[in-house]
C-alpha cells in the first residue's frame, strides 16, 4: 500500500519535470525558477535511491534532454553576455530611437544608423579566440556565467578553429548563435518538438559524439571582451567576421529611420515561412560603436539595441472565470481563466486582463468570446471582446472593493507624478496582514536577486505557508528541519540540502537585503542607492526612529514616492519586528563605497541648465563611472553645480552663497581629461 503511494508521490513529480522541461526545451522559458526545479530533480533522485522500484525514462537520470545545471563546468564571462529589450511596434521603435537621442542629447532630426540582423531563434554561445585559436566556448547561462560546452562546440563545422588572418584581434570572444537548420531538422522530427530544442539537446549532450550526430550551424553577431580589434561599426565588423572565416547573417542591413526598419520588417517577415532557419524577430542595433559605449546598458539589456519581435499569435477562446490575483504590493490583478486554447503550439489557459480599468475599458465579462493574443515571452491577454457573441444574461465584472484574501478595502491611489488616479486597485492593508500579500513578499524574499536560496523557490514557500511552517521571513532562517523530513517529498538528504543552503545565505549584502523586503518601489536599483547612502543596516533601520525623512531626497533617483513608501514601511510594526528578527539571525554587510580611485572620488555635482551635446542621463553615468556622486538639489553637501545654457536662477545664487563651484561643461570635461 505505502509502495503505491511513493509511486503515486514519485509519478507526480515526474510529471512535474516533464512539464518544466518542456517548456523549457520548446520554447526555451523556464515557468519555475531554477531552485525549483532543482529542486524537483533533486526530489526525485532522493526518492530513486531510497526506492528502488522507482523508475521512469523521464526521470533526471535518465534523460538526455534535461536541463543540466550540473553536468558542465560553470565559468564566468569576461563580458557579461546582455539580453535584449523586445518592441513589438512601431510606436515602441520610435520610443527606443527618442531615448537614444534624448540620450544623447542629439537633435530629433538626426539620423542614427542601425545594423539590422534577423534574430535567429537558436542558443547562443561564446567562443573565446587566444592568438587565432578557439580555446574556449560557453554557453549563455544567467548572462554572468556558463557552462563550457567548448568540446561540443569545437563539433560544429561553421565555427573556425584557427584564423590566421593579419587583422583578427589577439584575443576576442566572438558571439553568436547555434542552431539547426529547418531542412536537418525534418529527420529529427521524432525526437525534437522543434528545430531550438534539437539544436539546445545536442548542444548540452555529454558526449561530443552525441552532438556531432546532429548537423548544428553557427553565426556570428556580436563580441565580448577584445583586445586589438579595430572596427568601429558594427557593418564593418560583420564584415570582417566573414573574411575571418565566419558566417553571418546574409539578410543583414545598415538602416536608418524608424520607416525603413519597419519597411524592411515586413519584408523579411513575408520570407520568414521560406527560410531554412528559425527567425523570430530583428535586432537592431546602433551601427556606431562610439554610440554603443556611450549609450551603455540599463540592467541587464544594452540601451543601443532591441529586438523587433515577428507579430504575435491570435485565437479565439472563452472566458470561464475572472480570478483575482494579489501581488506582493497589494495590487489587485485580474486573471482571465480562458477555455484552454492552442496558441502557436503552446496552450494557453490564463490571460491577464491588466487592472480594474482595462476591464472596464474593454468591458470584459465571465461567460464572453475573446480574441487572445500571445506575444513573445510576454504573458497572454485579452485583444478584443465579440460582443455579438454575448450572452444574453452577462453581467457587468463587479471589481471587487475589499480584499479577497484579507478583506480590507481595497484602494486606487493618486499617482503624486502624474496627478492621475492610478488604474490598479490595491488592498489597502499593512506589513504581513494580508495572507496573499506575506505569501508573495516571502516568494521576493527568497528569489535569485534578493536571498537567492537554493533550493527553495516558489512552490516550497506555498507549501511551507500552507503547513504554518513561516509566516513572516525571519521563519526561514528558525526553520524545525526535523519537522520538514517527516514531510511528504522530503527525506534526510533534501533536508541537508536546504539546511545547507540557508545557512549560506545568513550572510548578505545591505543592498540585497533592502531589496529583499519588497519595500514598494525599491528595486534593485533604489536599494542599491539606499545602501550606498546609508551604509549600515543599523543607520538604515535607524529611520524606524526618524520622523524627517528629507534626507533621503538627496539621493540621486530617491524621490517623493520612494520616500512615502519608505515612510510607510517603517511606520508599520510588523516591519519593524522583521527587522529586527532578522538582525538576529543575519549578518548583514555593510556596503562597499564603490572603487574610490576615479578622477572624482569624494566629489559631489549637480547640473542645471541645457548641456550641449551631452544628456543629463550620460553626465550621471559619466560621474559615477569615475567615482563621483550626483545629487539632486544645491546644499552644503554640494561640490560643484555645473551650468548648461539657461541654468535655474535659483540654484545659481544658492549656490554662489554657499561658496559652491560653478562650472561650465568644458571644465566639468577637462576634470575627466576629456575635451569636448
Ligand atoms: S546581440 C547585447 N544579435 O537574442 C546584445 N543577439 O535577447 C545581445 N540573438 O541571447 C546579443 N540574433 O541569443 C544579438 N543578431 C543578433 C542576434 C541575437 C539572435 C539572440 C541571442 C541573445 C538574444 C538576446
Amino acid at each position: 500500500m505505502q509502495n503505491k503511494i511513493i509511486k503515486k508521490l514519485y509519478n507526480s513529480k515526474i510529471e512535474l519535470i516533464k512539464k518544466y522541461n518542456k517548456s523549457y526545451f520548446n520554447k526555451n522559458k523556464s515557468i519555475v525558477s531554477d531552485q525549483e526545479y532543482d529542486d524537483i530533480k533533486n526530489e526525485i533522485l532522493v526518492l530513486e535511491a531510497k526506492y528502488d522500484f522507482l523508475e521512469s525514462k523521464y526521470s533526471p537520470s535518465k534523460s538526455v534532454g534535461f536541463k543540466p545545471s550540473k553536468n558542465f563546468k560553470k565559468a564566468n564571462h569576461r563580458v557579461p553576455m546582455l539580453s535584449l529589450s523586445n518592441a513589438f511596434s512601431e510606436e515602441d521603435l520610435l520610443n527606443f530611437e527618442k531615448k537614444i537621442l534624448n540620450f544623447l542629447s542629439q537633435d530629433k532630426n538626426t539620423s542614427i544608423y542601425y545594423s539590422a540582423e534577423p534574430k535567429i531563434d537558436g542558443i547562443s554561445a561564446s567562443l573565446t579566440y587566444k592568438q587565432g585559436k578557439f580555446v574556449k566556448g560557453l554557453s549563455r547561462g544567467d548572462g554572468r556565467a556558463g557552462e563550457d560546452i567548448t568540446l561540443n562546440l569545437f563539433t560544429i563545422n561553421d565555427i573556425p578553429k584557427i584564423i590566421l588572418s593579419k587583422d583578427f584581434p589577439d584575443e576576442i570572444d566572438i558571439r553568436g548563435e547555434v542552431f539547426i537548420q529547418n531542412s536537418d531538422f525534418e529527420n529529427l522530427k521524432e525526437k525534437f518538438a522543434n528545430p531550438r530544442n534539437a539544436a539546445s539537446g545536442s548542444l548540452r549532450q555529454k558526449n561530443p559524439e552525441d552532438t556531432k550526430k546532429i548537423p548544428l550551424n553557427f553565426i556570428a553577431y556580436t563580441f565580448g571582451f577584445e583586445k586589438g580589434l579595430n572596427q568601429k561599426k558594427q557593418s564593418d565588423f560583420l564584415k570582417k567576421l566573414n573574411e575571418w572565416g565566419f558566417k553571418t547573417n546574409p539578410l543583414n542591413k545598415t538602416i536608418s529611420g524608424i520607416k525603413n526598419l519597419i519597411n524592411n520588417y515586413n519584408e523579411i517577415e513575408k520570407q520568414r515561412s521560406s527560410l531554412d532557419f528559425d527567425i523570430d524577430g530583428i535586432v537592431y542595433k546602433v551601427n556606431d560603436f562610439a554610440l554603443q559605449q556611450r549609450l551603455g546598458n540599463v540592467a541587464n539589456a544594452p540601451r543601443w539595441a532591441i529586438a523587433h519581435k515577428f507579430s504575435s499569435n491570435k485565437a479565439t477562446s472563452s472566458i470561464l472565470d475572472i480570478e483575482i490575483q494579489i501581488g506582493r504590493t497589494g495590487a489587485l490583478t485580474p486573471v482571465a481563466k480562458i477555455k484552454p486554447i492552442n496558441i502557436g503550439g503552446v496552450v494557453v489557459s490564463n490571460a491577464t486582463l491588466h487592472n480594474e480599468d482595462e476591464i472596464n475599458r474593454k468591458d470584459i465579462r465571465i461567460g464572453d468570446t475573446v480574441t487572445v493574443e500571445r506575444a513573445g515571452d510576454v504573458i497572454p491577454h485579452i485583444l478584443s471582446v465579440d460582443l455579438k457573441k454575448r450572452p444574453k444574461k452577462s453581467l457587468k465584472f463587479n471589481f471587487p472593493k475589499i480584499c479577497p484574501s484579507c478583506g480590507s478595502k481595497t484602494i486606487k491611489e493618486l499617482n503624486k507624478i502624474t496627478k492621475k488616479i492610478d488604474a490598479v486597485r490595491r488592498c489597502s492593508s499593512e506589513g504581513y496582514y494580508c495572507d496573499k500579500i506575506s505569501i508573495e513578499k516571502l516568494k521576493h524574499f527568497v528569489s535569485k536577486e534578493a536571498f537567492n536560496i537554493d533550493g527553495f523557490g516558489k512552490k516550497i514557500v506555498e507549501n511551507f505557508w500552507k503547513l504554518k511552517i513561516i509566516k513572516y521571513p525571519q521563519d526561514i532562517f528558525n526553520l524545525d528541519f526535523s519537522k520538514i523530513e517527516n514531510l511528504d517529498g522530503w527525506g534526510e538528504l533534501s533536508v541537508q540540502n536546504l539546511k545547507y543552503s540557508i545557512n549560506q545565505k545568513k550572510t548578505i549584502s545591505l543592498e540585497r537585503f533592502i531589496y529583499s523586503l519588497g519595500i514598494r518601489h525599491i528595486g534593485l536599483e533604489n536599494a542599491k542607492l539606499l545602501s550606498k547612502h546609508f551604509v549600515s543596516f543599523s543607520k538604515f533601520k535607524n529611520l524606524s526612529k526618524q520622523t524627517d525623512y528629507e534626507d533621503m531626497l538627496n539621493i540621486d533617483g530617491i524621490g517623493d514616492t520612494q520616500v512615502s513608501s519608505i515612510k510607510s514601511f517603517f511606520s508599520n510594526e510588523a516591519n519593524i519586528k522583521v527587522l529586527n528578527e532578522l538582525e538576529k539571525v543575519l549578518l548583514i554587510k555593510d556596503a562597499i563605497l564603490h572603487s574610490d580611485d576615479g578622477l572624482l572620488n569624494n566629489k559631489t555635482f549637480l547640473v542645471t541648465g541645457k548641456l550641449n551635446g551631452i544628456s543629463r542621463a550620460e553626465v550621471k553615468s559619466l560621474i559615477e563611472e569615475n567615482s563621483g556622486k550626483t545629487i539632486s538639489s544645491v546644499s552644503k553637501k554640494l561640490n560643484f553645480l555645473i551650468i548648461g545654457e539657461k541654468p535655474t536662477k535659483k540654484k545659481l545664487d544658492y549656490a554662489k552663497q554657499l561658496k559652491i563651484k560653478v562650472i561650465d561643461q568644458a571644465e566639468f570635461l577637462k576634470m575627466l581629461n576629456k575635451t569636448s
